[in-house]
């Protein structure tokens, strides 16, 4: 990343003011890369964040993403607009809602989207900077959007300031409907520097939204600032997913810089707004790179996520090529016997092409899924190498510990490891969802899951093992490519 060329006028330049050659200049460089993905979600110039408006409207899935198009670093952000008739194949509207008011002139940051009558309702923090990097104002703000995918911004905000007691860190509300209420989950800061999630509500989507209550989701602590609350119904279960940044690592271990968290209750009480009997807060995923996961309950009955493949306060090798980030797999959430298990929603298997021959040291198609059977009878290792570069799955004798090794060209070559322990249970077989830089690992049909980004050094994988059983490699379609566009 080059730091001089990055000045707070251009990070902070509104989109008109760019000239179109910069975004030329972009896919021309990246047109170039080595370590672009095949069938995730991934920018056609500049940086990826969250996930933001996932939802089933018109007859199509919509999904939005935080975006900066002008380079691979966290600049003003806009919403980018893609849609999709099978959740796996997506395709970009062009019709993206860009920062240009008072309201939202330094970024539409994170939000949610809900069908009301025949529009969708996008519900989304408006970042102002009174002054610039030191009082930082949120807005929420609201905007229709209608059959064809125009945006009609609202013109005065949905809720002006915090709550009492809240910083100017106050975001990303979520918007859903039970009874007649709307309600909005927000992330939030108290004065005291604690995370929180505060809920509004209102009788109608767009005005007279009013502070409702904190949300109470037990003993857990919500370290300094709770981002992009969710509440999803999965399995007839409340589970609340969140990003505590900050939070307290004697109680909750985590790895990553930030984590992405989820409580799973018994029921809501939405008049004391109280979660019933809340586990204790876990990781959503345990690997590398998993953020600002975003939920929907869709219309068919199914509870939906996509993640954000990255991690705030973090740069990545892609940053100098002028992209980064991605979206997860659409994942379909279940409750099992009190866990949590995420799997690729079922349409992912349009992507399968044929089984390749299998054999150790083969060279690894840049776009594969690769399913193994856990041999409890020995140690069990399988690894994908480039150059100097690995990404490596140890499971350990007992069965019950898998740790994930990654050697990438970033941290200096350093090893760098993950490690899972299943309490109830053995270790029984992994699918990997590989995509040249990306994979997402689901474990035991995915009652855990680690997914992270892989910048090998060579354009060339192998994949070698030792003592898995039923190794199997399918070939997955690379739709990101120019020519199936
Ligand atoms: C999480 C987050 C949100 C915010 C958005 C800005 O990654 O910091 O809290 O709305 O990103 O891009």
């Amino acid at each position: 990343m080059d730091k001089e060329y990055w000045t707070t006028e251009r990070l902070n330049r509104l989109y008109k003011d760019w000239p179109a050659e910069t975004i030329d200049n972009l896919k021309a460089k990246i047109a170039k890369s080595d370590w672009r993905m095949g069938y995730h979600i991934q920018t056609e110039t500049g940086l990826l964040n969250d996930p933001n408006g996932f939802s089933y409207f018109n007859g199509q899935w919509h999904l939005f993403y935080q975006a900066f198009p002008f380079g691979g670093i966290h600049g003003l952000k806009s919403w980018t607009h893609l849609v999709s008739d099978d959740l796996v194949h997506w395709s970009n509207t062009h019709k993206p809602m860009v920062p240009d008011n008072e309201y939202d002139r330094h970024g539409c940051y994170s939000g949610s989207a809900i069908n009301v009558d025949d529009k969708l309702f996008l519900m989304y923090t408006g970042n102002v900077w009174e002054k610039m990097n030191e009082v930082r104002h949120p807005y929420q703000v609201g905007a229709w959007m209608d059959k064809e995918n125009n945006i009609t911004k609202l013109d005065q905000p949905l809720i002006a300031n915090p709550p009492k007691g809240v910083t100017g860190h106050f975001r990303d509300p979520q918007v859903i409907k039970h009874g007649d209420y709307y309600y909005a989950f927000l992330g939030a800061q108290t004065t005291d520097k604690q995370g929180e999630i505060v809920v509004y509500r209102s009788n109608h989507v767009d005005r007279d939204w009013e502070f409702y209550s904190k949300l109470d989701i037990g003993n857990d602590n919500l370290g300094y600032m709770a981002e992009c609350p969710n509440l999803l119904f999965v399995d007839g279960h409340p589970v609340l997913i969140f990003c505590p940044q900050g939070a307290d690592k004697d109680s909750f271990s985590y790895d990553n810089v930030h984590p992405n968290a989820y409580i799973i209750a018994d029921d809501i009480n939405w008049d004391t707004m109280k979660l019933v009997n809340p586990s204790k807060m876990r990781q959503l995923d345990e690997g590398f790179d998993f953020y600002a996961t975003q939920g929907l309950n869709a219309p068919d009955g199914r509870a939906l996520i996509s993640a954000w493949l990255g991690l705030p306060d973090t740069t990545y090798p892609s940053d100098d090529e002028g992209w980064e980030g991605g979206l997860s797999l659409v994942r379909e959430l279940r409750v099992v016997d009190g866990n949590l298990v995420q799997q690729p929603v079922q349409e992912t298997k349009s992507l399968f092409l044929d089984t390749e021959s299998t054999f150790n040291g083969m060279e690894l198609p840049k776009q594969s899924l690769i399913e193994f059977d856990v041999n409890h009878d020995s140690d069990n290792q399988i690894a994908i190498t480039s150059g100097n570069t690995h990404l490596v799955i140890d499971i350990d004798n007992d069965c019950q510990k898998l740790t994930l090794h990654r050697k990438d060209v970033e941290n200096d070559g350093k090893d760098e490891t993950r490690s899972i322990r299943l309490n109830d249970g053995k270790i029984n077989n992994c699918h990997l969802y590989f995509d040249n830089t990306v994979f997402e690992l689901f474990i035991n049909d995915g009652y855990q899951t680690m997914t992270g980004f892989f910048f090998h050094e060579d354009t060339h994988l192998n994949l070698n093992w030792t003592d898995v059983e039923d190794i199997k490699v399918t070939k997955l379609a690379n739709i990101n490519a120019p020519e199936t566009k």
